[in-house]
């Protein structure tokens, strides 16, 4: 059995800054992850990181109340006020913090940090580093890490990576410890913890059109919902406008904010012909271009009618390109065998991000005594129904450092797990009892295919619209494939030496689950709120629906609830642009 007075649980940006921020208060603490941690998602983010920077540009002044009554109005009114104040006013600071540790953000003619304009934001507020913002942070959190390892002769804190969390044990509503699987040696461990901190990062994977890693499954989620924490307003997920047409790559945001156009088959800005976004054009949020898009494709405008649109950057010209989207190029040229110098690219809105996820509070802290979760896995919430662009980087080095510190501050106020070996080994049995069902299976179900199944099922009825009919079907499908899923067939039942048959598959349980609570909220919600359109019931619904849902765990699906939306600082009012 291994011991750690904090087990981080993933190794992405948010995860990487809770351990820092244990290790800086002198907490011993062991990160546990699937891949290595600098080839966690958060490297793939690439527009930029939100904070406002006290600059003034053209007559205008920014501060972190404009920051937060932007995300709260991008939230569609259902973030939580309080949480939301806390989070931009941390922003600059932290800003600056990664500055110091060596982020080389890109700079403006005064050499101050640059930021560029995002969807939604009434300001120019994203600071970027180029178009690989994400891994630029990424690789400075992890020189951070690395001076705490057994590298820097410091071993304050371990890193496990490629080793695959199964199962978070829980004692009388208190965590206790977590069942891993070590992919490279084939065997389970036993990690027993004062604090665990969950940063497992988003779903996407249970989609078929979206930017997210194949790591993203929903098992991340899908651990702390098994282990009695609820989740919470699941329905909202976001699809990005600008994702390349075929493999849904993100070509960023920031493209838009540099000043590229979207074009339909006729060659027009169509975003001036929609109501929502002829103001704001090509930087309205996301949830209004992704619809706006989707009604080209519709109406038959998608270029030579089919489902996508162009992306036209050839006006910025090649110097701006080179510098400022150096990566998109890349991509584009890679992946579609198009130049953004001298060729317009295909897009197509794509899923992109949860707004929803394990319940906490502005402190990261779950209802489960010493289990807290930060970054895209958690719901704070400071999204709401619409996260605006930017502000998940800027999430996950909040919230990472915010779980660190409430982790840090609960074992000095004496929050210590006891003997609960027998509760541990219970545990562990359970996952070894699971994975001998699974190779003994006498089943003759293709776990590859339900996971195709399901994913096409969401993308195609639990999309950018949605409505009764198909997501009732959805439903159907979705409880269909969670009882075809107990009979799966694998093919590799060797043992557990790097059997990635086994990982994906006892992920897909996960996969499943996950998209059970995102489809029964949908069908729940009878409201159109940020990212949730309901065709038939297109308009916000305060007086019913201003709230969020919160989902429980139970083996036929999920029990659903309500809790309050904390208000305060900005009454809700109609959602322009
Ligand atoms: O478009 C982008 O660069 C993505 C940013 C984000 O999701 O925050």
């Amino acid at each position: 059995m291994k011991y750690h007075q904090v087990l981080v649980v993933g190794g992405g940006l948010a995860g990487m800054r809770a351990a820092v921020a244990c290790n800086r208060r002198n907490i011993k603490v062991g990160l546990l992850s699937k891949i290595h941690p600098v080839r966690s998602h958060s490297t793939s983010a690439q527009g930029g990181i939100n904070a406002a920077m006290n600059n003034h540009v053209r007559g205008k002044h920014d501060d972190v109340m404009r920051h937060a009554f932007d995300t709260i109005k991008g939230s569609d009114y259902l973030a939580d006020q309080d949480a939301v104040v806390k989070f931009t006013a941390d922003a600059p600071h932290r800003i600056i913090e990664m500055e110091n540790w060596g982020v080389p953000f890109s700079r403006n003619e005064e050499g101050k940090i640059a930021q560029r304009p995002f969807g939604g934001a009434g300001f120019p507020r994203t600071c970027y580093a180029a178009d690989r913002t994400g891994m630029y942070l990424i690789q400075t959190l992890w020189e951070q890490v690395c001076k705490y390892t057994e590298a820097s002769m410091r071993e304050e804190m371990v890193i496990y990576d490629e080793w695959v969390c199964l199962k978070i044990i829980v004692e009388k509503n208190k965590a206790v410890g977590v069942v891993a699987w070590n992919l490279a040696e084939g065997k389970l461990e036993i990690f027993k913890a004062d604090a665990i901190i969950m940063g497992t990062g988003g779903i996407g994977r249970i989609y078929s059109n979206t930017s997210n890693a194949l790591t993203n499954t929903g098992m991340g989620m899908a651990l702390a919902y098994w282990a009695g924490v609820p989740l919470k307003d699941m329905e909202f997920v976001q699809f990005h406008p600008t994702t390349l047409k075929g493999n849904n790559c993100l070509m960023t945001e920031g493209c838009r904010g540099e000043g590229g156009y979207l074009l339909n088959d006729k060659g027009e800005r169509f975003l001036a012909n929609y109501p929502d976004s002829s103001v704001a054009m090509e930087i309205a949020p996301r949830d209004i271009v992704s619809r706006n898009i989707t009604r080209e494709v519709m109406a038959g405008r998608g270029i030579n009618g089919q489902d996508y649109v162009y992306l036209d950057l050839r006006h910025l010209g090649a110097e701006k390109i080179m510098t400022r989207l150096p990566g998109i190029r890349d991509l584009a040229m890679n992946f579609v065998g198009v130049d953004p110098i001298t060729q317009p690219v295909p897009i197509q809105p794509g899923h992109h991000y949860t707004m929803g996820g394990i319940d906490v509070n502005e402190n990261a802290a779950t209802p489960v005594e010493g289990l807290y979760a930060a970054g895209e896995c958690a719901c704070v919430s400071v999204h709401g129904a619409n996260r605006l662009g930017g502000n998940s980087l800027l999430e996950t080095i909040v919230f990472g450092a915010i779980a660190g510190e409430s982790a840090v501050k609960y074992i000095e106020d004496g929050g210590k797990t006891g003997d609960v070996s027998k509760t541990l080994e219970k545990g562990k049995k359970e996952v070894e009892d699971k994975i001998l069902s699974i190779f003994e299976s006498k089943g003759d179900e293709d776990p590859s295919l339900i996971r195709e199944e399901l994913q096409k099922v969401m993308a195609e009825k639990v999309g950018v619209f949605r409505n009764e009919k198909d997501l009732k079907a959805a439903h159907t499908k979705v409880q269909e494939l969670r009882d075809r899923y107990k009979k799966i067939k694998i093919m590799n039942t060797s043992g557990l030496k790097f059997n990635q048959d086994l990982m994906w598959n006892m992920e897909l349980e996960g996969d499943l689950d996950i998209a059970e609570t995102i489809v029964a909220g949908a069908l729940n919600r009878k409201e159109s709120r940020g990212s949730q359109s309901r065709t038939d019931f297109p308009v916000r619904d305060d007086k019913n629906w201003l709230h969020h849902s919160t989902f429980t765990y139970t083996p036929k699906g999920a029990k659903l609830g309500k809790k309050k939306v904390t208000l305060g600082y900005f009454k809700p009012k109609e959602r322009t642009y």
